[in-house]
């Protein structure tokens, strides 16, 4: 086993920096962390910003034997282990499909996974997350921080236990697939049976009511035309 944990002070952004490392060959369970990034990044296109020290910033990069079909729901087994950390401290957390995860409503934070290399053969992925400290303040969306929920748990003591937790989640996620967490991300939903808009890149938006999501993670709306299946990356959430 490869000892492969790097920190650095300020970085463009830790899965940039992961994915070029990937692509040259770094080992499984390897992890960067940064202070601070001055290009962090979201999904679909989006900045993740960060005050210096204001946050928990790392990514992690997981070598899979199998190809990228049996991956799907993956982003959603991150944002249980995530969860499951957070609860253990006692902070009311719920997950918003597919993987942001809010407090209070607010999102404290964040997973992006990148695929590397290519689209055959086993599949290896970086697994960005950020998790707000301080609240940042308003970027576009209301935000949340640990320190809101009153916790004050230092931020190498959540590193650990966010690792720990991950290879817990990831070792069984391989064998079993998103199916073995169905149940508990389904128990941590944030609007399991609410009101939802869904908004796509192209066309109009769509009502509905969220019904939770299959065993390959994906979304499960009830539009009043049945309930129709939704896949991450082709459409976004919004409580209504
Ligand atoms: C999102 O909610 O859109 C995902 C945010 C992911 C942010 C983390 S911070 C560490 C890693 N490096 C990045 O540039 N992004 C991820």
């Amino acid at each position: 086993d490869t000892y492969a944990l790097a920190l650095a002070d300020r970085i463009d952004s830790t899965n940039t920096h992961l994915m070029q490392r990937a692509a040259a060959g770094a080992p499984h369970g390897i992890v960067l962390g940064a202070e601070w990034q001055s290009a962090g990044r979201g999904r679909l296109g989006r900045r993740w910003q960060m005050k210096l020290g204001g946050g928990l910033a790392f990514s992690l990069l997981w070598r899979f034997d199998a190809g990228l079909a049996a991956l799907s729901g993956l982003s959603l087994a991150v944002g249980v282990a995530i969860v499951r950390v957070l609860t253990r401290h006692a902070v009311p957390v719920r997950l918003k499909w597919p993987n942001d995860v809010l407090l209070d409503g607010r999102k404290l934070a964040g997973i992006l996974i990148e695929l590397s290399g290519d689209a055959l053969g086993p599949a290896a992925v970086v697994i960005g997350i950020g998790l707000n400290l301080a609240s940042p303040g308003e970027v576009g969306q209301p935000v949340a921080g640990l320190a809101d929920a009153g916790v004050n748990v230092g931020r190498n003591q959540l590193l650990a236990e966010l690792l720990n937790e991950l290879h817990t989640v990831l070792d069984q996620f391989s064998r079993d697939g998103f199916g073995a967490f169905r149940d508990e991300w389904l128990g941590y939903s944030a609007h399991l049976d609410q009101p939802v808009t869904l908004r796509f890149s192209h066309g109009e938006p769509v009502d509905g009511i969220a019904r939770g999501v299959d065993d390959k993670g994906a979304l499960l709306v009830d539009t009043g035309a049945g309930t129709k299946v939704f896949h991450v990356g082709e459409v976004s959430l919004r409580a209504r």
